[in-house]
């Protein structure tokens, strides 16, 4: 899924990354992993990817970052704690009766603020690593006046494993997620068995992980590694409708019209 609006997918930078891979680095650098990669030798899911952050995206960062920003941290966070405000803005005395939602991977962030304003009951807790993405969602959330966002702007899966209690979460989506089409390249999927092993010791009992993609074999890889998960259990008969607060965005609205298939799938935590 990839157009101007939205976060190249990786497979686009992998090749120049893929190659350069192969070059070696500067005996200097050889041995600094980057400042914020707390694990930098695990295979990612993502590659860090050049983009232009707006003026707009850079002012977001000013105004809306301080209040909405969560810096990583290696140890567990306190998510009543967190999202007060949240429980404020929506007039609830009891902020820790409210669901949390977590977000992998929200791009530049359209479905994440549509359901975030849809469900301000809600907390949503969000990670993305490519800054122009995180600047739009800030901008977004300006824009909507939404309370019930937090972004972590760091790999989610050393937030999942350091900052997440087990079943403290109530949801957790991950919408088209780098599909990775090489075959040289289907180890930095994200949506594989240890990861999925960590969501659903994370989600509540009842809770649910929602994904979505538009590129087949990674839908029918998630259908295999969530069946086979034994903490979850489908929703459905295989592949989910499209549940109603995921929007339909501008990308796969056009994709849909040049006839490209889009997957969902719901898995409920046991
Ligand atoms: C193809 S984009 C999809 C974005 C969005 N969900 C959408 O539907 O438009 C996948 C996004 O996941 C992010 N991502 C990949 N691995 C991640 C990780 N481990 N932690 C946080 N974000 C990640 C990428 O930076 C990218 O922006």
């Amino acid at each position: 899924m990839t157009d101007s609006t939205q976060a190249p997918t990786p497979d686009a930078a992998a090749p120049d990354s893929a190659k350069s891979a192969k070059a070696a680095p500067p005996k200097d650098r050889r041995r600094l992993p980057p400042s914020d990669v707390a694990f930098p030798k695990t295979i990612k899911s993502f590659v860090r990817r050049a983009g232009r952050t707006t003026t707009g995206q850079a002012k977001a960062f000013e105004e809306i970052g301080p209040r909405v920003l969560l810096p990583y941290q290696p140890s567990a966070i306190d998510l009543v704690a967190v999202f007060t405000d949240a429980a404020r803005a929506s007039g609830q005395k009891d902020a820790t009766a409210r669901p949390t939602i977590l977000e992998i991977g929200f791009g530049m962030g359209e479905a994440t603020a549509h359901i975030a304003a849809l469900m301000p009951e809600k907390n949503f807790l969000c990670c993305e690593v490519h800054e122009p993405g995180v600047g739009a969602l800030l901008k977004r959330i300006g824009e909507r006046e939404l309370h019930n966002i937090r972004i972590v702007a760091h790999d989610a899966v050393e937030v999942l494993d350091h900052m997440l209690p087990l079943q403290s979460l109530d949801g957790v989506h991950v919408f088209f997620p780098d599909p990775w089409h090489k075959t040289k390249h289907n180890k930095r999927r994200l949506l594989q068995t240890p990861l999925v092993a960590k969501l659903a010791a994370r989600l509540k009992p009842g809770g649910y992980l929602h994904c979505a993609t538009d590129w087949e074999p990674y839908a029918q890889q998630m259908l295999e590694v969530l069946s086979a998960e034994q903490l979850l259990k489908n929703t459905a008969e295989g592949y989910a409708p499209k549940p109603d607060y995921r929007p339909l965005t501008k990308f796969e609205n056009r994709g849909l019209k040049l006839g490209h298939g889009v997957w969902d799938l719901v898995f409920e935590r046991m």
